[in-house]
Order: C-alpha cells, then sequence, then structure tokens
C-alpha cells in the first residue's frame, strides 16, 4: 500500500525530530506504506511484532540499507546477521551483558556517577549529554569490553565517525573513516596480544575469542573485531549517551516531572522507561524478506526493505493511551511494550545495562540538584545520523 500524499523520509536527518506528527498520519492510514519503490514502512506496533516474530522470513538488513555496501560478510554487525552466525555471537555478548553480572555492576555505575556528578553539581550549570552523557557509557563498557584502558575516553569520538559513514560531506567521511581505522588498527593489536597469550579475563574479548561452531570453527579476526567495536563500543556507547540526553530533556520540558522523581524515587524507573517510548535513541531498523511475502495482506518482494518504524510503534494509541504525552504513570508493564530496544531474537543484548545506566545517572542527579531547568538560550540541534533521536547538547541550569 502506498500514500503518495504524505511525504516522509525517514533517511533526511532533518525530519527526524520532527516526524511523530507526520508517522501519526502514516500510522492512521494504513500499516505498510512504500515510501519509496521497494522501500516499505512499517508503522503499527502490531505488525512490527509480526514481523520480528518471524526471522527466517524477515531477516536482518544493513544499518543503512539503501547506500551500496561493500563490507565482507564478516564485517557485518551483530544486528546485521541472522541465525546460525547470530545465535552463536550472540551467545557471547548476551552472556558478558546478562542481568546478573549488569546487577554486579551496579556499585561501579554508581561510583561513576556520583564522580561526574560531583564534578558539575556545584556550577549552577550543565550539559547533560557532554558532562553525563559522554563519558558514563565508556567508563562502563569499557572495562569489559578488554579494550586498553586508555582507549576507553576514545569510544565517542570513534562511535561518532563511525556513525559518520552516512554524512553527506566526503571530507568528514575520509577524515571519520581515518579515525576509524586507527582504532581499528589498535584493537586488532589487542585482539592479537590477548589470541597469542594465555591470559584469559572474564570479559567480551574472551568470550569471542573462544566461541566456536559446532565444527569446532572459530571466528575470524574481522569477527572479533567488529563485534568487540561495532557492537560492544559503538552500540554500548552513542546510544546509551542519547538515552540520557533524552531523559534530562524530557524531564526538563515536563512541568513538574523533575520534582515528582525526585519526590518518589520509585518513578526513576518509569521516566527512563517513558523516554525510551517517546524518544528512543533508535529510531527505525531495517529487515529484508528471504522470500517474497505479505505484512497486513500488503504484497512484499523478496530481498525489498522493511523499516521497522519502531519511533512511530513507540506512539501506537492502540496500545499507549495519550500517546504523545510523556507520563510517569504508565506502570511497569511499560518496559515489555515498548520499542525502545527493539523486540525478538534481536532485541538489544546490552538493555539490561543501558537501563542501569540510565537509572544510576538520574538518580545522582537527583541526590545533588534539587531542580534543573533548560538554559534559556538551548535550542535544540539534532545530532547527524538518521536512524537517531538526540540533542547534541542539553544545556541546563539549576
Ligand atoms: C539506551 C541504550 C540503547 C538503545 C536505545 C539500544 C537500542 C537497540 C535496539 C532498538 C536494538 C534492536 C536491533 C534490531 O531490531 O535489529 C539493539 C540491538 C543491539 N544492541 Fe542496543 N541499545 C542500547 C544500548 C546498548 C548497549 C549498552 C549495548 C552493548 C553494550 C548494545 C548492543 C546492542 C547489540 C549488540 C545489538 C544487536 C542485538 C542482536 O542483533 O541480537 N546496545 N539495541
Amino acid at each position: 500500500m502506498s500514500d503518495a500524499t504524505i511525504a516522509y523520509n525517514p533517511f533526511d536527518p532533518s525530519q527526524v525530530d520532527h516526524h511523530d506528527g507526520v508517522l501519526a498520519q502514516l500510522r492512521e492510514a494504513g500499516p505498510v506504506h512504500e515510501l519509496l519503490p521497494g522501500f516499505f514502512y512499517v508503522t503499527r506496533a502490531h505488525e512490527i511484532v509480526e514481523i520480528c516474530r518471524k526471522p527466517n522470513i524477515f531477516q536482518q538488513g544493513r544499518f543503512i540499507p539503501l547506500e551500496e555496501d561493500t563490507r565482507p560478510a564478516d564485517e557485518l554487525n551483530l544486528g546485521e546477521t541472522n541465525p546460525p552466525q547470530h545465535t552463536r555471537v550472540r551467545k557471547v555478548l548476551a552472556g558478558v551483558l546478562s542481568p546478573p553480572k549488569v546487577r554486579a555492576m551496579e556499585p561501579l555505575v554508581r561510583d561513576v556517577c556520583a564522580g561526574l556528578v560531583d564534578a558539575f553539581a556545584d556550577r549552577g550549570h550543565a550539559d547533560m549529554i557532554a558532562d553525563l552523557g559522554v563519558p558514563l557509557p565508556g567508563a562502563v563498557i569499557g572495562p569489559i569490553t578488554g579494550l586498553p584502558p586508555e582507549s576507553h575516553s576514545q569510544f565517542r569520538a570513534y562511535s561518532d565517525a563511525y556513525m559518520l559513514r552516512a554524512d553527506p560531506d566526503p571530507e568528514r567521511v575520509r577524515a571519520a573513516a581515518a579515525f576509524v581505522d586507527d582504532f581499528d588498527a589498535m584493537a586488532r593489536e589487542c585482539i592479537r596480544e590477548r589470541v597469542a597469550s594465555s591470559h584469559r579475563p572474564d570479559d567480551v574479548l574472551t568470550g569471542l575469542i573462544e566461541c566456536v561452531d559446532e565444527t569446532g570453527q572459530a571466528l575470524t579476526e574481522n569477527q572479533i573485531l567488529v563485534h568487540l567495536t561495532k557492537d560492544m563500543v559503538v552500540g554500548g556507547t552513542e546510544t546509551t549517551t542519547h538515552l540520557i540526553g533524552n531523559l534530562f530533556a524530557n524531564l526538563c520540558a515536563t512541568p513538574g516531572a523533575y520534582q515528582r522523581v525526585r519526590a518518589d524515587r520509585s518513578l526513576v524507573a518509569a521516566a527512563v522507561e517513558e523516554t525510551l517510548r517517546i524518544a528512543g535513541p533508535v529510531q527505525i531498523l531495517f529487515r529484508v524478506p528471504g522470500e517474497d511475502t505479505e505484512i497486513a495482506g500488503c504484497p512484499i518482494p523478496k530481498d525489498a526493505t522493511v523499516a521497522l518504524g519502531y519511533a512511530s510503534a513507540n506512539r501506537d494509541p492502540a496500545l499507549f493511551a495519550d500517546a504523545n504525552e510523556f507520563s510517569l504513570d504508565r506502570g511497569s508493564e511499560l518496559r515489555k511494550q515498548h520499542f525502545g530496544f527493539g523486540y525478538g531474537i534481536h532485541l538489544c543484548v546490552g538493555a539490561a545495562l543501558a537501563r542501569l545506566e540510565a537509572v544510576c545517572a538520574l538518580d545522582a542527579v537527583l541526590d545533588r540538584i534539587p531542580d534543573m531547568t533548560f538554559a534559556p538560550d538551548w535550542t535544540y540541534q539534532r545530532v547527524a545520523f538518521f536512524m537517531m533521536r538526540g540533542p547534541t547538547r542539553v544545556d541546563v541550569r539549576f
């Protein structure tokens, strides 16, 4: 089904942070829209769940699906692979990021958050992205990757550079690619050293080195590199930064919300889940059917690109009452209902850690800062990558 009267380009970053109105129109008009020839955007929660429940038919698409992609198969991110390869590697990351392991990290995460907040709490103003959202994920994920400590503070720059693959300016793309290549060269060195030694600490690098298939075949160095750097570093950095930025932006934008959460800490988790719903950092992801199929009666040819409109599903009135409102009263079911971490076999493997980081970040701020508002001169400027939702800065006063 296509509706030429509703113009929407999900690859145009300037449309993404203002797309809630147009997504509502598309959702109302139907569950699937062929926005470009062979490119189908799915708007409603019900159909997105159906698609995610059929990973054999709807296989993983590339993160930048319509551009030429010259990467060999062993350089694909986990979120771009399918079973059995996906199952094998996911087990490694899921082991390191399991809920019990993440629970054990709580003292460290609380400690990091307290230190970061201490550094700005007496200043009277802060940028919640630069002061908290950026340094936190690197400090938390760094030690579990196995990459050297001096590289952890570069995680954000590496993620930014990796995302610039989609930038229209060729000069910026070249500079970013050089940064990514240097970091990757350092990571390859680290992989080789670990393979050559008998040192096997409990981290992602060890898990990837020891990961074998049923025939005893180990991962290639390219695969270890991509899962270590793109899945852990990029996957765990940029997204968490924006969750934290969007969380504080929502609390400042909603009258009384900061005070209410401060007075009742049981609402901290609710604020995090509601941010994942209404302003989830990941707005869209892609699937490619391996055979001719259909979605809600709409024929979808083999090899078409199917866009999962997670942003749209997160405001689907069939699932969420007053879906455009940031509400702290949606109850504990919300965490299982929203699409902030996706759905199905590719559900974010870092979800428990991301939740912990956001909860600890908010708790640490509430501990030190009695009230918070946007800085008067702050204006919303979005990040460059179309898939992401979030501002580059969240300037606040307190
Ligand atoms: C707020 C923070 C985060 C958000 C919003 C987020 C979002 C998502 C989403 C929506 C997916 C689903 C992909 C799909 O449907 O194809 C996903 C998958 C994934 N995420 Fe996250 N993520 C976050 C944090 C993290 C962290 C902390 C890590 C690692 C340390 C991580 C690593 C991954 C990986 C490896 C996948 C692929 C999983 C698979 O294909 O099985 N993410 N994430």
